[in-house]
């Protein structure tokens, strides 16, 4: 079942003073089912925190249709929704523990609640200090911590592993995880390639406002590409650039990678060899969401 649908939506902000407008998002569609873990990806200032934004109605938007949970009524869905924005804000002189009370006052949620998530952020130790006390990684495992403590069914989180070392990556990394391992749904945005390709089972790359590619992360990073490597390497080139079946090659870390379509590691395989080409290496080579994500938006 599709959780969050979004239909040709559009943020146009008009420059108060030139009247110059900016179409921060342009017309984008994408789904997210239950249970996924959807990446969203583009380079700065393109639209990734404003689409956010827009999902819970702190931006405005200008055109286009939201449905979360299959509803266009919103105001009940977003309850079940809970996030984390780029800057976290929390009173810096309470605690850790304090401030999460608070939320918690709002939300109608139990103090052992509050114990819990602490203990699942792993801030149980630190939840006396005051939050301005906190390190970065820390403040974000509290906002985390936060953005989960009603239990919600989709958790929307933007850059959530902004500015930390790979222990505090790791351990975001493990906590989101987790939250796939229950059911819930994550949406979340984020430059780190690598830690996406680790952690998301879905992705949607935005660029100047506009999608440019959506899809499961094996999908996107498996393109059907052979790494071969032959005695006789020019030969090899030769006979490749003659198979019908090769979309385009390129010799790189001592082989060559051609791109294959539609066919198989096989029948290239029978290709060179009644040719004369009997290969010593050829194995099937996959792309990182990193090389995809350079090439679709650079
Ligand atoms: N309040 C605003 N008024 C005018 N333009 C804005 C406003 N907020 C954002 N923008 C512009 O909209 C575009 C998209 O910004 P947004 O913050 O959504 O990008 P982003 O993908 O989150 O970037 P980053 O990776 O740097 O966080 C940018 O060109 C930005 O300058
Ligand atoms: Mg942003």
């Amino acid at each position: 079942m599709a959780i969050i649908e979004v239909f040709n939506l559009t943020k146009v902000y008009t420059n108060p003073l030139t009247r110059k407008q900016k179409r921060a998002v342009d017309g984008i569609s994408f789904s997210v089912e239950q249970g996924q873990i959807f990446g969203f990806l583009g380079p700065n200032g393109s639209g990734k925190t404003t689409t956010i934004g827009m999902l819970l109605d702190i931006i405005n938007r200008t055109d286009g249709e939201i449905k979360l949970f299959g509803e266009t009524n919103l105001n009940a869905a977003r309850k079940r929704i809970g996030a984390t924005l780029e800057t976290p804000n929390f009173y810096p002189y309470l605690s850790g523990y304090d401030n999460l009370k608070i939320v918690a006052k709002i939300k109608g949620i139990g103090e052992e609640r509050v114990q819990e998530i602490l203990g699942i952020v792993k801030l149980s130790s630190r939840q006396k200090d005051a939050f301005k006390a906190y390190s970065l990684g820390m403040k974000q495992r509290l906002s985390l911590a936060s953005a989960m403590l009603s239990d919600p069914d989709i958790i929307i989180l933007d850059e959530p592993a902004n500015g930390l070392d790979p222990e505090g990556i790791r351990e975001i990394r493990e906590i989101i995880k987790g939250l796939g391992r229950q059911g819930k749904t994550v949406f979340l945005s984020s430059h780190l390639l690598d830690e996406v390709e680790q952690t998301c089972t879905h992705v949607a790359v935005i660029k100047d406002g506009k999608l440019v590619k959506q899809g499961s992360v094996a999908e996107l990073t498996s393109r059907n590409i052979a790494r071969l490597q032959a005695d006789d390497m020019d030969l090899l080139r030769t006979v490749l650039r003659s198979y019908g079946g090769v979309l385009s090659n390129e010799t790189r870390d001592g082989a060559v990678f051609a791109a294959l379509g539609e066919g198989t590691l096989s029948d290239l395989n029978r290709y060179l060899a009644s040719q004369g080409v009997y290969v010593s290496h050829l194995s099937e080579a996959r792309q990182s969401l990193e090389e995809v994500f350079l090439e679709l938006t650079s």
